[in-house]
């Protein structure tokens, strides 16, 4: 199972990578992840990161490729793997069709959420993320038993830095910019399978696992 979520901030590309990861028994791969943990770590690559991803830009190829690449080439991605995040653009998505194509792999699904901007913002600005285990909540849509506090290990939750509406507000105009045309790009190539992101977090994944089912 190789399969790639695409969609804009907010959209659940996370949230669904998930339940993908468990019934699909492959890891989620999450640039985000990736690059937040850097960040925390002070690593290289989160000290070059750090300042694209505080003003919700897109940190650049040469930052992010070789990571990717990496991540993509350890063991446990040999079964397959759900990309959440990358690609993003579509010099990204060539970087990645080169990558699968010299080990003779392709992908199954590239699967894009649609959900109107004004959800995204909502789902943006009440999301909440486990520190330790890396579980989404939603203040209002999905909230934890105990306030801020994790429902599956008991760490406290916290809110992403560039979910504060300012933020927010460039992440959704970069996406506009720099990842719809990606879109074009997997339509034009007859990969995409288009689906609804509204309504409850099981529906969503019902209608994911159609698409892939029904591709497949
Ligand atoms: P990244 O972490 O990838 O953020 P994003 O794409 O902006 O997506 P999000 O994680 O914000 O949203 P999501 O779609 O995963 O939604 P979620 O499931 O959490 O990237 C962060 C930054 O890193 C970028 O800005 C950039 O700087 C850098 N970066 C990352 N990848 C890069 C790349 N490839 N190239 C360059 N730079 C890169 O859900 C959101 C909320 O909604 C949650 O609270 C959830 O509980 C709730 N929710 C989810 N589904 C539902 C539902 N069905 N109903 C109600 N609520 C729901």
């Amino acid at each position: 199972m190789r399969l790639v979520l695409l969609g804009p901030p907010g959209a659940g590309k996370g949230t669904q990578a998930k339940l993908l990861a468990e019934q699909f028994r492959v890891p989620q791969v999450s640039s985000g992840d990736l690059l937040r943990e850097a960040v925390q770590r002070e690593t290289p690559l989160g000290l070059e990161a750090k300042g694209f991803m505080e003003r919700g830009e897109l940190v650049p190829d040469e930052v992010l490729l070789g990571a990717i690449e990496e991540r993509l080439a350890a063991a446990d991605c040999y079964q397959g793997f759900i990309l959440d995040g990358f690609p993003r653009t579509i010099a990204q998505a060539e970087a990645l069709c080169k990558l699968l194509g010299a080990g003779k792999l392709r992908l199954d699904s590239v699967v894009s959420m649609r959900v109107p901007e004004p959800t995204l913002v909502s789902r943006l600005s009440g999301r909440r993320t486990c520190r330790n285990c890396g579980a989404l909540y939603h203040v209002e849509f999905n909230p934890p038993r105990q306030a801020e506090v994790c429902n599956r290990c008991g760490s406290d939750l916290f809110q992403r830095e560039d979910d504060r509406e300012e933020t927010i507000r460039a992440r959704l105009q970069v996406y506009a910019r720099q990842t719809a045309p990606l879109l074009d790009w997997y339509r034009e190539r007859g990969r995409l399978a288009e689906i609804d992101g509204l309504g409850d977090r099981s529906e969503v994944f019902s209608r994911i696992v159609t698409c892939v089912e029904t591709r497949g």
